[in-house]
């Protein structure tokens, strides 16, 4: 190899050390919490290979076009206080502060932190009559509505470090959070109502919270099954009342695991899950709110990502993002492959698409869908990407100019060893001694 290759490769080295160092990639997990605030969305904990409940934070700025082959992956240097999966988070409707309620915490002091994502710092919250019961609560899903009343169904009381779910004690209430008087209480569950665990849960524009899929109890005895994906149980947040809706349209194999995100239009979407760890079909439908029909589009299976369960996914703009899970497939082989990658789901067209599109990002559209943004890009994250261009120019600055040290050094070297070669060759001497005063004239060098 000659000695441009050589410092090829070496250049190569150096800068990807210095992208790496600056991408922050997690670790593939699933069962974590995760919470859109204005263009970033924090992910906390999950499990990993290396341990059940992370307290690791990452997040990503959605401001900027990625491809989702280099997800912007950022890791908050102070981790949560407690490890935790299974969990759920909110974001308030200032987008002040996110609350991580429940999941199956690493320490049982209390069920709730708060989050601020300005300072990345967590505190723990004074709520009045906090029900200490709900301590270790998870396998659970949070709602917010806009007044910062938090909706938590349901739940089971496994305990961190067991693996398996739907198991342990399942609790028949609701519990209400209200992170603007910062008061809790806890509603029994009417005796229709069956309890659910690891469903999805949507708040409707409306006030009604829609329950999908997860587990569910005929009695508090009986073993778990999971419910048709034709039932959906809806809680109303005004009257705080129960009451069903019967689905129809395209068979959703029943789940457990799965996401889902509201689009402008009153569709929830729902992706991946599983049944007894395999994967389950269709991987994405929607679900129309005011037809109660459901349907597959056609587009959605193109390019689609592996199926997933228990990842996390985040509507922005017009974009599901998808992003970690446990990938499932049609039987479940150990060991397990977790995520760490990001899918993204254009709501308009009904594709997977492998970047944003800056210029149609969630512009508000007219009646026949001609978008009505005239180009102009969100500015609001200009000082972070100026940031990241000075990283970058101080970095490449650093790595040129002890590239050019090298080679100044290298040339020296060079030069110093063919006036070397020559005067030992005059000299008639061996190669071994040629060795010899090679060492020799390193050090005088
Ligand atoms: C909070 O962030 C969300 C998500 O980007 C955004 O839709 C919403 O308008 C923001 N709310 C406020 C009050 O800034
Ligand atoms: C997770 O918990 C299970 C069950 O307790 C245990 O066997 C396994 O070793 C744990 N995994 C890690 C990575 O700690
Ligand atoms: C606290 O929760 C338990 C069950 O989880 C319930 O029995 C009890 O009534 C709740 N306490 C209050 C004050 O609501
Ligand atoms: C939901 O529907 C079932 C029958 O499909 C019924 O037994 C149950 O009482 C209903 N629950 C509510 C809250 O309406
Ligand atoms: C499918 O995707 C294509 C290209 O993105 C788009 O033009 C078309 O309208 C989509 N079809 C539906 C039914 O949304
Ligand atoms: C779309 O709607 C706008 C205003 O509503 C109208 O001016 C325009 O002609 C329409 N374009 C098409 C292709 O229908």
């Amino acid at each position: 190899m000659n000695n441009f290759q050589n410092l090829c490769i070496y250049l190569i080295l150096i800068f990807t050390c210095s992208f790496v160092i600056c991408q922050d990639i997690p670790d593939g997990r699933f069962e974590l919490s995760s919470a859109l605030i204005n263009d970033k969305i924090y992910f906390f904990g999950g499990a990993t290979d290396a341990t059940n409940s992370s307290n690791e934070v990452f997040y990503i700025d959605l401001s900027s076009t990625f491809d989702i082959s280099t997800p912007p992956f950022k890791k908050a240097s102070t981790g949560m206080p407690v490890g935790d999966n299974l969990g759920t988070c909110v974001s308030t409707p200032d987008n002040s502060t996110i609350y991580l309620i429940g999941g199956r915490m690493t320490s049982t002091s209390t069920a709730v932190y708060k989050f601020d994502p300005i300072s990345l710092q967590w505190t723990i919250p004074i709520i009045n009559g906090f029900n200490n019961s709900f301590i270790n609560r998870n396998e659970i899903n949070a709602v917010i509505d806009s007044k910062g009343k938090t909706y938590i169904f349901c739940g089971t009381d496994t305990k961190p470090g067991i693996t398996t779910t739907g198991s342990g004690n399942w609790f028949y209430e609701m519990s209400i959070f209200d992170t603007t008087s910062m008061t809790w209480s806890t509603l029994p569950l009417p005796t229709d109502v069956l309890p659910r665990v690891d469903y999805t849960a949507t708040l409707l524009p409306t006030g009604l919270i829609i329950y999908i899929g997860g587990f569910t109890k005929l009695t508090p005895s009986s073993t778990n099954t999971l419910p048709s994906f034709t039932d959906i149980l809806i809680f109303d947040t005004k009257s705080l009342s129960w009451s069903n809706k019967t689905a129809s349209g395209t068979t959703v194999q029943q789940r457990a695991g799965h996401s889902a995100v509201l689009t402008k239009d009153g569709n929830i979407i729902i992706f991946g899950g599983a049944k007894n760890n395999v994967q389950v079909y269709p991987d994405l439908a929607v679900l129309n709110t005011n037809t109660w029909i459901w349907s597959v589009p056609s587009n959605s299976t193109v390019n689609a990502p592996p199926s997933l369960s228990r990842a996390s996914a985040n509507l922005y703009k017009i974009y599901m993002i998808i992003t970690f899970g446990r990938k499932t497939s049609q039987v479940a082989v150990k060991p397990w492959v977790y995520s760490n990658n990001i899918y993204i789901f254009n709501t308009e067209t009904y594709s997977w698409v492998s970047s944003f599109n800056e210029v149609s990002q969630g512009a508000p559209t007219n009646k026949n869908g001609t978008s009505t943004n005239q180009g102009n890009l969100p500015t609001d994250n200009e000082n972070s990407s100026t940031y990241k261009i000075i990283l970058y120019v101080v970095i490449s600055i650093g790595c040129i100019a002890f590239l050019s040290g090298l080679v100044v050094f290298y040339k020296k070297y060079c030069k110093n060893r063919t006036r070397l070669e020559k005067n030992l060759m005059s000299e008639g001497l061996h190669n071994s001694d040629l060795h010899d005063k090679e060492k020799h004239s390193n050090i005088v060098l």
